[in-house]
């Protein structure tokens, strides 16, 4: 089996997203998503429209995903991709060459963003 993780805060879930993690899960036969916790996007100087529990109900609604666990800290996806066995760790193409330093463990993957969306986007439209 092969095992697949992304990372995010899927706030607002659009297409983009869907998109996103359909194209993770079609890299192998199980995916798990590692969702930032309200207070790791505080550390990053993001808040989401919706809190943890509303994204996490989401994301567990995606046929794609297997797994949601919480992301607390920019540190924890070396020790998350060996506890979980992972094969492939993808993100979108925004994050290209960030996440270069984990290709001991598993591959990593960059994919194109879907243009247009995002969820910046939505919240501006929602703010209006
Ligand atoms: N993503 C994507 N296409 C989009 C938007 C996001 O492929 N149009 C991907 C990102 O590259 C990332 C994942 O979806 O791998 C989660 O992204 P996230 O940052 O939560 O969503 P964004 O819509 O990019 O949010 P923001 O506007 O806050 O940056």
């Amino acid at each position: 089996m092969k095992r697949v993780i992304t990372y995010g805060t899927f706030d607002t879930f659009h297409w983009g997203h869907m998109e996103l993690l359909r194209r993770a899960r079609e890299m192998g036969d199980w995916l798990a998503v590692g969702l930032s916790t309200d207070e790791f996007n505080a550390i990053k100087g993001k808040k989401s429209h919706l809190p943890y529990s509303r994204r996490l109900e989401i994301l567990q609604a995606i046929k794609y995903v297997d797994l949601v666990f919480p992301e607390n800290n920019w540190g924890q996806k070396r020790d998350d991709i060996l506890k979980y066995n992972i094969d492939t760790f993808v993100m979108g193409d925004d994050w290209r060459g960030r996440f270069d330093n984990l290709a001991d463990v598993c591959n990593v993957v960059y994919l194109a963003r879907t243009a247009n969306i995002s969820s910046t986007l939505i919240k501006h439209s929602l703010q209006k």
